[in-house]
């Protein structure tokens, strides 16, 4: 039996992403009634019931209490205001595993107000909502306090946790946080912002609305499905479509004198610069 089959997870704020974790964890089998779940409205607390057949709890106090592991899931803005009142009204981190998917909040500002504890923050991606995820994870624990076997243990819990939506990256500095929120964090919007292009020119064609979205959707599907063939870049993938002197590579030419990949150069350093403008708010 591993480690993860005897802990608890507390959930603070269970909403969309955090959502999704417990999804993911109870379909892959992890018991229900070690993950505890709290909203502000019993509304959503009785429908993550369920839904899921987790512990549902309105007082955030008793499931930190209870768990091993607290996953942080409130909004960013949200945050510094139920930790400080949390630690007021007498909430110990000092022997859990504190996990945050909050975007853009640096560690310093968990770890002044809750104390100098085991601590990973975590970049997911909306992704993770149908188990295609990509989670960038940071460990904010202090080496020296903790030592080596217990980063290590954390480590391996925080890999399993974000694994049951998909897969998890390691990053070795906290800054890299932004650029890996520049590529999976951001990422989605700007595919949807290219099937979004690509569907509005199939239907100035004449394709139906249902017909051009369906045509993109599986394109999309299709193409990222063949980039896991370990056999082909996506250079090489991209040369297999393209004739020379045909359509396709007239199509690609366009993109080309367009400046595509300086383009994408730019976007990404923009989400970076903005991301390292949020985190000093
Ligand atoms: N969604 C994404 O794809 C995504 C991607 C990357 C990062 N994130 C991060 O994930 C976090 C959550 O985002 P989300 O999209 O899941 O938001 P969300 O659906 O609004 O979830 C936040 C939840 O927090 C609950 N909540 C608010 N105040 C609370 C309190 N004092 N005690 C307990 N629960 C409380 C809310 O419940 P009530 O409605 O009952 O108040 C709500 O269910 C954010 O910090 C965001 O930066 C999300």
């Amino acid at each position: 039996m591993s480690q993860q089959n005897n802990l608890t997870y507390a959930f603070i704020g269970a909403g969309n992403m955090s959502g999704a974790i417990i999804g993911g964890m109870v379909n892959s089998g992890v018991n229900p009634q070690s993950i505890i779940a709290t909203n502000r409205t019993a509304e959503k607390q009785a429908k993550l019931k369920a839904k899921f057949g987790i512990v549902t709890d309105l007082d955030n106090l008793s499931a930190i209490a209870k768990a091993d592991v607290v996953i942080l899931g409130v909004k960013p803005q949200m945050m510094a205001d139920v930790l400080a009142d949390l630690v007021e009204k007498g909430a110990d981190f000092s022997d859990k595993l504190v996990v945050t998917v909050a975007a853009g909040l640096l560690v310093k500002r968990y770890t002044d107000i809750i104390g100098n504890v085991r601590f990973i923050r975590c970049m997911p991606n909306t992704p993770s909502l149908v188990g295609h995820g990509i989670s960038g994870l940071y460990t904010g624990t202090d080496k020296e306090a903790f030592g080596p076997d217990v980063l290590a243990a954390d480590k391996v819990t925080a890999t399993a946790l974000f694994e049951h939506v998909g897969n998890v990256v390691w990053l070795e500095k906290e800054s890299d946080i932004d650029q890996l929120a520049a590529v999976s964090g951001s990422g989605p919007a700007y595919f949807f912002a290219f099937m979004e292009a690509m569907a509005n020119k199939a239907k100035e064609f004449g394709f139906s609305e249902e017909i051009a979205n369906l045509m993109v959707q599986e394109t999309a599907m299709g193409a990222a499905k063949m980039t896991y063939d370990k056999e082909n870049s996506f250079a090489q993938l991209r040369e297999n479509v393209t004739s020379p002197g045909g359509s396709t590579a007239a199509a690609l030419n366009v993109f080309n004198k367009n400046q595509l990949q300086n383009t994408v150069n730019e976007a990404l350093d923009a989400a970076v610069t903005r991301a390292q403008e949020m985190s000093k708010f």
